[in-house]
């Protein structure tokens, strides 16, 4: 037990050790600003200079004196109480590494972010492709799409599972997910990445009436045409008659 328990504090202190270096991801949504904070203490020593930098490579920022980089004006702001830095109106174009070094004696890494600018989802359509009703029990297939990407999937009342159309690893992936799943007595498609998401729905219910209704109708339209068959025959014994001179 204490083997484990010291095992342990090793590695939070190794974890630890190893934070400030370890990037930080955040995703902003196009257009939105960010505020990234400096992230261990920093004190400034007399011939330190702190800098924010963009990719490793572009300055940002500095500090002291305060100043802004002639391609970050109007763009980054600084602030000297906390020395966070404060980038407005993101683009696609800003996505990158931004980090924080102090410059004295030596560099000294105090912040690392990696951000990505994703624009907001364009919403999905969701189609009913067939659906059956036996017993009472309702399968609905379903397809999700937007733009060029879709889904089929086999949903009832309590879920739904692929059944064709582009399958992706959701776990990391940066790209945006599309997905189909039940909840709330609805099919819900949903298309999402980190920033945002949009969806469309269909409540199952509402699918699987419609279905009976028209089975209904079907039945009843059969009924109506059938029909006129005896009545035909009367008019045909009735003309066969006539010209007969019956
Ligand atoms: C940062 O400073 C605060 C207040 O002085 C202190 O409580 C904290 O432990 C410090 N953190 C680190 C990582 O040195
Ligand atoms: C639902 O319908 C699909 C397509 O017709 C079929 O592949 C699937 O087996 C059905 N599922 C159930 C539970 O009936
Ligand atoms: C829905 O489908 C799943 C998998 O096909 C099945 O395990 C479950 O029993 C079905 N639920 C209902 C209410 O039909
Ligand atoms: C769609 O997906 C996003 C991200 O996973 C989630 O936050 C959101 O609640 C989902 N929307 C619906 C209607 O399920
Ligand atoms: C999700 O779908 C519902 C029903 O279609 C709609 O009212 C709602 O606005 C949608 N939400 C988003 C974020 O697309």
């Amino acid at each position: 037990m204490a083997t484990v328990r010291f095992t342990l504090a090793i590695l939070l202190t190794l974890l630890h050790q190893a934070e400030p270096s370890a990037e930080t991801s955040v995703f902003v949504l196009k257009g939105q600003d960010v505020h990234l904070n400096v992230q261990t203490n920093v004190t400034l020593q007399d011939v330190d200079v702190l800098f924010w930098k963009f990719n490793s490579a572009v300055n940002v920022v500095k500090y002291p004196p305060k100043a802004t980089f002639e391609r970050y004006k109007g763009k980054a702001e600084f602030s000297e109480g906390d020395f966070s830095l404060l980038l407005k109106n993101l683009q696609e174009g800003d996505s990158g590494l931004y980090d924080a070094v102090v410059s004295g004696d030596n560099d000294r890494n105090v912040a690392t972010y990696l951000i990505q600018v994703q624009e907001r989802v364009e919403p999905p359509v969701l189609t009913v492709e067939s659906n059956s009703n036996i017993n009472a029990i309702c399968n609905v297939t379903v397809k999700c799409r937007v733009q060029n990407t879709f889904l089929t999937s086999s949903c009832n009342s309590s879920t739904c599972s692929q059944v064709g159309g582009e399958s992706r690893g959701a776990e990391t992936s940066t790209v945006p997910l599309l997905s189909v799943y039940v909840a709330g007595g609805s099919i819900i498609c949903n298309h999402s990445n980190q920033v945002s998401w949009a969806n469309d729905t269909k409540e199952i219910k509402t699918i699987c009436l419609l279905k009976l209704e028209r089975e209904r109708e079907d039945r009843n339209y059969a009924v109506t045409v059938g029909m006129p068959g005896p009545v035909i025959h009367v008019i045909i014994i009735f003309v066969g008659c006539a010209l007969i001179g019956w």
